[in-house]
């Protein structure tokens, strides 16, 4: 390894200067350079990822850190004036929780979350928002996003079901590729892109009982079925970082499962790019798992399974100078990660240009054509559930509307988690109002219409955690939530307001207190006065539309069954009330399909439609087991038919495509935009399997009265299961394609053919 490359006046940099410092030089060679000038504290430091509203210069300048995240606008001028006193003036690495826009930017655009982009099913709008994010976040000095999230959704309980793209592996895969497309854009020398993170991996969803990174109780085969192909397919399509979740499985923690990390994401994916622990991660083997005894033997076992960055665990620097000192890590040891983190900065262009926030951000941030593209994400984030026939509601009369409910007016609720107001970042206290249109501006935008307003109940307070207000690693306890009870005279006052109108919108759902990391819910009911804010507004006879503004799934109480409409707005981001707005009356059709399952019931969980069959039965004794309504479901404001489903050919080899065509015919009087999924069946496999799985979709604009043949190719290859040996293979013999628009079994159409061996 050569450190003293003699200076050419050709490469770029002045006389004298090392040969990192040369731009024209290839990464690997300025890596190789720089590395082998560093000490082994530099190294160590160059591995960790330090919250940069703590000691900015202890950071810097005694732990020499790689990389600080949560950074305000003004700590990250800070951070960067640090570095130029460090001995090497390697540049930091900013990193950012950027999930449905540049979160903790104050003026940024906040789009849905990603379960309500999921509602889309649209990957180019998915990648187009990422883009837009990118920008944002580039102009910034912000490098590097933690998105996309590709959990899989299945205990509706968890708290961060809504970061999520659902409970489907392939709509996950799809959606996860396209905004690691539009983060990393044309590559890292774009000044506009952003490193992508894939996370939380593996297996961080597969909760006990929805309760936050508890232990994953998961097998291999079950991972390599469902919860890895999506990181497979980013991974292979060169998404520059992952980071983990929090779980543990079969007694070891994510952090040092060297089966997971070495044999399967670099070994089989062969995948080079840069891995990030999850918070505290090696701390937390110490203080929480207990499965080492001290941060000397947590740092050892995380850089020997192959962690490159570790996020927010100070003492591993001690930690790792002592494992070198021990004998337990030899010096060398961190020169693989530290290599893989300098290929990014260099990548990046960071040691010619940190890419600090630009002078005028104005240009950038929050603009026109951002906004633009929200409030289309948003007006296709929401799904339309039930319908009476009350909507559309008619513009061109003078309707009197009372809108009523709790989250009618909570504009920074809408926003959902990973937002300005949600706390992770202590530096704003929520975005401009005056960027956010709630429900109750949306509605009031409608010139034709009267509208009243009122609150109708409470959701709920909060009291500090009688265990205390911290955690034994020091980091805030969620307060514990009080349920408010219903109060009558706010009951009174709505019912009054739904008594004076010809229609009700009934905005309800859940507040950031119930969502996020270590914020599961023991129920999915409407918390507080919610429940019974619907009976009374129900009771009225009124029609009532339902707006269920809510971060996951909730369980809508048994009087909804004769509520007018029922719509789904998974914080639908900062246009999200106009876009409701629109919908209700009619100016933009509903298109969304659910990318999750509601539940009736908390005790139906889990509730995905993609289960494994084999069970006595089909039901509790008390309660069906059909969910309310099930993933891909959602209405439109016409009606469609499917018809004459064919298979093209029906004798198929491994290496051939299946081709289905179907007819989706618009038999009412308005446009639609279909979603045309596409589901395997494998009749007899050599394991137990899912009855069906989604397999490709197609998007469809349908007008009124016309019909389209639709045709979709599925190559044989995809209709796989993976065996008892975990390998992952198409089992010749029969098949069917299951076609329709949605994964509810009365709603397909299916079509067989045979797969020969
Ligand atoms: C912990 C969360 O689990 C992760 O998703 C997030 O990116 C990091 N904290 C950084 O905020």
């Amino acid at each position: 390894m050569s450190t003293t490359a003699p200076a050419a006046a050709t490469d770029g940099r002045p006389d004298g200067a090392p040969a990192y410092t040369a731009p024209s030089l290839p990464t690997a060679d300025r890596v190789a350079d720089l590395l082998a000038r560093m000490t082994v504290e530099e190294k160590v430091g160059q591995m960790l990822q330090l919250d940069a509203r703590d000691d900015l210069r202890d950071h810097v300048l005694r732990r020499n850190v790689g990389s600080v995240l949560h950074t305000s606008p003004e700590r990250i001028l800070e951070a960067n004036r640090l570095t130029a006193e460090t001995r090497l003036r390697i540049p930091l690495l900013v990193g950012e929780d950027c999930i449905h826009g540049h979160s903790f930017w104050p003026g940024a655009t906040i789009y849905p979350t990603q379960l309500g982009m999921a509602a889309s099913w649209d990957t180019d709008l998915v990648e187009r928002v990422a883009r837009a994010t990118a920008r944002e976040v580039a102009a910034t000095g912000v490098h590097w996003t933690f998105s996309p999230v590709l959990c899989i959704a299945r205990d509706l309980r968890w708290g961060r079901i809504s970061e999520t793209f659902g409970e489907d592996p392939f709509l996950i895969g799809e959606l996860a590729s396209a905004m690691v497309r539009g983060y990393q854009g044309d590559g890292l020398d774009d000044p506009t892109a952003i490193l992508a993170t894939a996370k939380h991996f593996a297996g961080y969803s597969e909760t006990q009982g929805g309760r936050d990174a508890s232990e994953a109780d998961i097998s291999r085969r079950k991972l390599r079925s469902w919860f890895l192909p999506p990181f497979e397919r980013v991974a292979r399509e060169g998404c520059r970082t992952f980071m983990l979740g929090y779980q543990s499985t079969d007694g070891v923690p994510i952090t040092v499962n060297d089966w997971l990390l070495n044999e399967v994401l670099r070994g089989e994916w062969g995948w080079t790019g840069t891995l990030i622990t999850d918070w505290d991660n090696v701390g937390r083997m110490v203080w929480e798992q207990q499965v080492q005894p001290d941060h000397a033997h947590a740092a050892a076992a995380a850089v020997r399974a192959g962690n490159d960055m570790v996020m927010t665990t100070p003492a591993f620097f001690e930690g790792a100078l002592e494992a070198v000192e021990r004998g337990m890590l030899d010096p060398d040891a961190f020169d693989a990660a530290v290599a893989r983190i300098l290929t990014l900065k260099f990548d990046l262009g960071l040691f010619e240009d940190p890419r600090l926030p630009a002078a005028d951000l104005d240009d950038v941030i929050g603009t026109d054509e951002h906004a633009a593209l929200n409030l289309d994400v948003a007006r296709r984030s929401i799904v339309l559930l039930e319908n009476d026939g009350t909507l559309p509601l008619d513009e061109s009369e003078p309707l009197r509307v009372a809108v009523v409910g709790p989250l009618a007016d909570d504009a920074q609720t809408q926003l959902g988690d990973w937002a300005g107001g949600s706390g992770q970042a202590g530096w704003l206290d929520g975005q401009p109002r005056s960027m956010i249109t709630t429900v109750l501006d949306g509605l009031r935008g409608i010139g034709s219409w009267d509208v009243q307003y009122a609150v109708g109940a409470e959701i709920l307070s909060l009291e500090q955690d009688p265990q205390g207000a911290t955690f034994p690693d020091g980091q805030p306890r969620p307060p514990v939530v009080v349920p408010a009870p219903s109060d009558p005279a706010l009951l009174a006052e709505a019912v009054r307001a739904a008594e004076e109108s010809d229609v009700v919108v009934a905005v309800v759902g859940d507040r950031i207190e119930l969502v996020g990391e270590g914020r599961s819910t023991a129920t999915l009911d409407l918390i507080g006065g919610q429940g019974a804010l619907l009976d009374a507004l129900i009771a009225t006879g009124k029609p009532v539309v339902v707006v269920l503004l809510a971060s996951k799934p909730l369980v809508l109480p048994p009087s909804v069954a004769d509520a007018a409409a029922v719509v789904w707005a998974a914080n639908p981001g900062m246009l999200g009330g106009r876009a409701l707005a629109e919908l209700l009356a009619g100016r933009v059709e509903p298109s969304g399909r659910l990318p999750i399952s509601f539940a009736r019931h908390v005790g139906q969980q889990p509730t995905y439609y993609n289960q494994i069959r084999g069970q006595h039965g089909d039901r509790y004794a008390d309660l069906t087991q059909e969910p309310a309504w099930v993933f891909g479901e959602g209405r439109s404001y016409t009606t469609v038919e499917y018809t004459d489903l064919a298979v093209v050919d029906t004798e198929l080899g491994p290496d051939d495509t299946v081709v289905a065509e179907v007819t989706v015919r618009n038999t009412g009087a308005r446009p639609t935009r279909e979603t045309v999924q596409l589901y395997v069946r494998d009749a007899v496999t050599s394991v137990s399997w899912a009855d069906r799985e989604l397999k490709a979709f197609r998007q469809v604009d349908v007008a009124p009265g016309a019909a389209v043949r639709v045709r979709i190719e599925l190559p044989v290859a995809d209709c796989s299961i993976v065996d008892a040996a975990g390998v992952r293979r198409v089992e010749p013999g029969a098949f069917e394609v299951l076609v329709g628009p949605s994964s509810r079994p009365s709603a397909l159409h299916a079509a067989r053919f045979t797969v020969t061996g």
